[in-house]
This record gives C-alpha cells, sequence and structure tokens, in this order.
C-alpha cells in the first residue's frame, strides 16, 4: 500500500492552487480527493488511502453510503431549498422525530435543525439562558464546542483555536475536566466543580453546564464513572441547565445513539451534528419541550437550518442510528479496535494509555512512560508517515499527542488489518532512536 509521491503531480498542482488561492489560516493535509466509498479514499493521483478519520467522525456510514447518495438525488429532483421559516416541509419535521428518539430519557422532548455543531452549540445556550434567566456559562477544561464566537468561549484550548481571537463572550466560566491519565480523577473534576461556584460565579446565576461525554478534540476522553452523574445532580441542585455535547461522541459512535447514554443521564438540552447528516452538513439541538418551546417565536433559525436535501441524507443516517443492528457493529468494532490498540501498546512503550468509548478510541502518545512527557513532534510524524503509507490518521489532544480513530463503522476487516498495520509501522519509524 506504499503510496508512489513521486507520481503525485495533480496534488502538487493542486497544493500550489490552494497556496494561491485558499486562505493559510484553514489548515489542511497535501491530498486532494478525487472519490471515496466506505472507509477508503482514492486521490487525484490515483493513490487509495484507507481512512481512520471520517472527517473528524462526520462519515460513520462511510463514504457515499448509497442509500443516502439515493435519497440525496431524489431530493435534489424535487426541491433544494426552502427555508424551513418561509415554506415548511415533511424532511424537517422527520429529522426531528428522529432526533428526538436519539435523545435519552422519557420526554417530552422537541428538536430544531441548524448547519454546524457550533450553531448546535450556540442555540442550546441561547435556549438555555432565555429559558432560565440565567446568563453563566460552565464548560470544562480540554472541552472544544466549536470555532464561533460563543461556542470558541466555551473551548478551552488557546492553540490553535483562541489565540488572538479575543475577546471572549462574556458569563463563560470553566471548571476542570476529568483526566485521569494526568492526575484529574472525576472526584477532582467534581470537587472542581464545587469550588467554581465558591471562587468564580454563584450556582443561582448559571444557567447551564456544557460538557462533552466523550471529550473528542481535547483528546478522547471519556467521563469517569460517576462523573456526569455528579456534575447532573449539582445542577439539578442548583435548577442548572445540563447540556450534553454529542456532536462527536453521538450518533452510535459508542454504540448507541448518544454517548451519554452509558451513564444513565438525561440531559436537559443535547446538541447533536456531524455524522447525523450522513456526510451532508446539518446538526441540531434536542431538548425538553418546556425548554425548546420557551423562547418567542421567531427568536430561533436561520437560512439554511434543516436544508432538505440535508434532512433528505439525515433520514437515513438517522435510521441507521437507531438500528439495534447497526448498534450492535459499533459496539463490535469497538471491541475490535481496543483489543488492536491494546496489542500495539503492548509492543511499544510509547503508548501512554488507550482510550475511549465503543469506536471512538485513541492512544496517547508520551517520550517516557514514566514522566509522561507528551510526543508532540513524534506524534505529528507519525501522522505524516502513515499518510506517506496510506493512511489518513488525525491527532487531538490539548497536546497534540493523541492519535484518534474515528474509522467509519463500515471498515472491513482488512481495511483494519492494513490500517493498523500502517498506524504501528509508523509509529515504530516515528520513534525509532528514542
Ligand atoms: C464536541 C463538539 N462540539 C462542537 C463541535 C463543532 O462542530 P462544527 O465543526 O460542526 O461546528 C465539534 C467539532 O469538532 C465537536 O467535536
Amino acid at each position: 500500500m506504499a503510496v508512489d509521491q513521486g507520481t503525485s503531480t495533480k496534488t502538487a498542482a493542486l497544493q500550489a492552487e490552494r497556496e494561491r488561492w485558499v486562505a493559510a489560516s484553514v489548515y489542511s493535509q497535501p491530498l486532494f480527493v478525487d472519490h471515496a466509498h466506505g472507509a477508503r479514499i482514492t486521490d487525484v493521483d490515483g493513490r487509495e488511502f484507507i481512512d481512520f478519520v471520517g472527517g473528524i467522525g462526520t462519515l460513520n456510514g462511510g463514504h457515499t453510503p448509497e442509500d443516502v447518495v439515493e435519497a440525496v438525488r431524489e431530493q435534489a429532483t424535487r426541491f433544494m431549498h426552502q427555508c424551513f421559516s418561509v415554506v415548511g416541509y415533511e424532511g424537517y419535521i422527520e429529522v426531528c422525530r428522529r432526533l428526538v428518539a436519539c435523545h435519552p430519557g422519557a420526554g417530552p422532548f422537541k428538536a430544531l435543525l441548524v448547519n454546524s455543531g457550533a450553531e448546535a452549540v450556540e442555540n442550546a445556550i441561547k435556549i438555555a439562558r432565555y429559558a432560565t434567566g440565567r446568563q453563566a456559562i460552565i464548560s470544562f477544561d480540554q472541552g472544544f464546542h466549536g470555532r464561533t464566537m460563543l461556542a470558541m468561549s466555551l473551548t478551552s484550548k488557546p492553540m490553535p483555536y483562541k489565540k488572538g481571537f479575543g475577546p471572549f463572550v462574556g458569563e463563560v466560566y470553566r471548571a476542570p475536566g476529568p483526566y485521569p491519565y494526568r492526575g484529574v480523577s472525576g472526584a477532582d473534576a467534581l470537587a472542581g466543580l464545587r469550588k467554581v461556584f465558591k471562587s468564580q460565579i454563584d450556582p443561582s446565576a448559571v444557567a447551564a453546564v456544557i460538557y462533552e461525554p466523550v471529550q473528542g478534540e481535547g483528546g478522547f476522553l471519556p467521563a469517569p464513572a460517576g462523573f456526569i452523574e455528579g456534575v447532573y445532580a449539582l445542577c439539578q441542585e442548583h435548577g442548572i441547565l445540563y447540556i450534553d455535547d454529542e456532536v462527536q461522541a453521538g450518533m452510535g459512535r459508542t454504540g448507541t445513539p448518544s454517548a451519554i447514554e452509558h451513564c444513565g443521564v438525561s440531559p436537559d438540552l443535547a446538541t447533536w451534528g456531524k455524522s447525523m447528516g450522513g456526510g451532508l452538513p446539518i446538526a441540531g439541538v434536542t431538548g425538553r419541550a418546556d425548554l425548546m418551546d420557551a423562547v418567542h417565536v421567531g427568536g430561533l433559525g436561520g437560512t439554511f437550518g434543516g436544508n432538505p436535501i440535508s434532512c433528505a441524507a439525515a433520514i437515513v443516517a438517522l435510521d441507521e442510528v437507531l438500528d439495534a443492528g447497526y448498534q450492535a457493529r459499533s459496539k463490535a468494532l469497538g471491541e475490535d479496535m481496543r483489543g488492536r490498540l491494546e496489542a500495539i501498546a503492548g509492543r511499544h512503550s510509547c503508548v501512554g494509555e488507550v482510550r475511549g468509548l465503543g469506536a471512538m478510541l485513541a492512544i496517547e502518545l508520551v517520550r517516557d512512560p514514566a514522566t509522561k512527557e507528551p510526543a508532540t513532534e513524534e506524534t505529528a510524524r507519525t501522522v505524516a508517515l502513515a499518510r506517506e503509507r496510506g493512511l489518513l490518521l488525525m491527532a487531538a489532544g490539548v497536546y497534540a499527542n493523541v492519535i484518534r480513530v474515528l474509522v467509519p463503522l463500515v471498515a472491513t476487516a482488512s481495511d483494519l488489518d492494513e490500517g493498523f498495520a500502517t498506524l504501528e509501522e509508523s509509529l515504530s519509524d516515528a520513534f525509532a532512536g528514542r
């Protein structure tokens, strides 16, 4: 599967055009796709790549799933845009019905549709502020909630997400996020949140807390047992709403429609995106009907939110997410991949920890398992070497030393065999001589 860089003539030409026309601030790997299917991408020079990134968790159902492609084609011939605030259509309602079914708990729940995860987060906060009449929001260390001004203000990592973009939105407070491998247990983080109520903001002024059940960009950190339950109980005690950010961890990635389902908490509000559109841009907010209906008519909306073509794709994608067979496959894939990663960890001391939930898994790479010094450069080198060898990887984590696996859940055994072999080979070479 070695990739011959010497034949990359179209890639080189496109890279030059990209440098000429596209803002340098938008990061991208030097790779241009021609077509993709399942867990494989073929680039403009005919090179094939196994995709362990899946558009950063947007392709749980794989590239170009036939039923999504067909639904998009069919919808495109009927109508492509209306703006739901101008003319309604069934697809929007059907997506909301399915998204509500993903929200754990007894309900009643309702939904609204937007374009991106960041927009879902913004709307969830708007609803929480409106419904409670309070302003403050608490997010957690290692949290990532998007790049728009409010979502970025909630996000914890300065580089590359926040540096130079302030001032940030007011009334955002941050509590310690659990990170047991680096010394912050769930109990420590819970104590940290209690301290925020004493040292930063009175709980009676807090509208909501927002937390990812598996922190994604922050390094694939699953909530330790009891943490979400503890935060939720504190929220209940103080009349604070719990917002569950499922944008990366949801949509069947962890074996269930929502990742928070693993701890049995029914959040007041939840945000969804990424894989819910089967590859098309769509996102949403679900929540208790009384909260979702609290805002005055016309207070929420937008031009493209719940675009009809995206809705047609999302109906197919959500039907899969809600299907028991799909969930069982996701769980089985997660177990399979965890075994493969643990085997790699057993052979390479640079793997400090294998962690995650279901099929949302990662390895944290360190220079020395005793000191846990983050292996940031070696991680970047592993990613680059893997790409040269036909495997797409992406780093995560506050120290950029975590390699996450978000391979489409439809990956075949040979995708996994080849992909994990290339990952291990690249890891070995990146750390050679250390
Ligand atoms: C947990 C979480 N929330 C929100 C977002 C923002 O989503 P989007 O990039 O679609 O705006 C992301 C994106 O990675 C995410 O992982």
